[in-house]
């Protein structure tokens, strides 16, 4: 399937690990222009030097996507070496500390004000900031593909996930919104909502693929969870998501906004 992509102007936050890399890569396979964004520089350098080893064309830009006056920046200098974005997706949602484990997962009444403001900074703030840079060259071109990444606890709720679970349903429900508000500029907005997803990035716990036997009891627990992709054998993949991604920002995914898909092994249903 020709998905059109060549020449695409792309740019991938939190780009630097994980399902954003594998994005990144998989959009700069299709022939696009990948801007990748990450908190950290040596991040989003050592994935643009893993996509132009390649033979693609891809450019790191450190930028903290909370902060709107950096992404202001981001954006312009994305211009400056690609031309205005045609392809935005949202996939920075995790607070570095949570990956690196270095916070918890408390119960609602256990979290604190300041854990609250950064899950949802980045989650809610973060997608508005980069979408409200995107937009004004898409609306003018008329023409657009954004895909947030979204977790099925945005669809679902996940206890000791609650303030995750609240930032990633307000994703949802603004890119609805965006969605009815862009149809007439043939700009589409979408969202995925992933599973538990293995990846490299992670450095500790049951998720990273090379977690050793010491976390078997919480794999179990995980998986026990996720009765669906227990039938299919295993957890989601970042190829998982790329695949779906390539797919929502392409041309022959024209007609479809407004619309979660879940890549999650069936956990959760509509
Ligand atoms: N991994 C999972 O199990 C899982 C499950 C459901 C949903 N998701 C969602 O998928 C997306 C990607 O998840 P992941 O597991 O690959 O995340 P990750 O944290 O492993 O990697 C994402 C990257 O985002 C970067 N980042 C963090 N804060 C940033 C900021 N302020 N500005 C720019 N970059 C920033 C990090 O440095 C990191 O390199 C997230 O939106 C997450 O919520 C992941």
């Amino acid at each position: 399937m020709n998905l059109n992509l060549q020449g695409k102007n792309a740019l991938v936050t939190g780009a630097g690990q994980g399902v954003g890399r594998r994005i990144a890569m998989e959009l700069a396979g299709e022939g696009c222009n990948v801007i990748v964004n990450d908190l950290f520089q040596d991040r989003a350098n050592n994935v643009a030097q893993e996509i132009l080893e390649s033979g693609y064309v891809a450019l790191a830009l450190q930028t903290d996507i909370c902060d709107p006056i950096q992404v202001a920046s981001m954006f312009a200098k994305s211009r400056d070496a690609f031309g205005p974005i045609d392809i935005l997706i949202n996939n920075a949602g995790v607070p570095p500390q949570i990956r690196d484990g270095t916070a918890g997962r408390p119960m609602f009444i256990s979290s604190t004000v300041l854990e609250q403001q950064e899950m949802v900074n980045l989650n809610v703030h973060g997608t508005m900031h980069c979408c409200r840079e995107a937009l004004p060259d898409m609306v003018a071109r008329r023409n657009g593909r954004i895909v947030n990444i979204i977790s099925e606890a945005g669809r679902a709720g996940e206890p000791r996930l609650a303030i995750y679970s609240g930032a990633k349903a307000a994703i949802l429900g603004f890119s609805m919104a965006l969605a009815r508000e862009l149809g007439p500029e043939a700009i589409t907005v979408n969202c995925i909502a992933l599973g538990a997803t293995e990846h490299e990035g992670i450095k500790s716990g049951p998720l990273n693929p090379s977690a050793g036997p010491e976390f078997d009891e919480q794999r179990a627990k995980i998986f026990k969870s996720y009765p669906a992709a227990q039938g299919l054998g295993r957890l989601c993949s970042p190829e998982d998501v790329s695949a779906a991604v390539a797919f929502l920002v392409s041309s022959r995914a024209a007609f479809i906004t407004g619309q979660s898909l879940g890549v999650s092994g069936g956990f959760h249903m509509q």
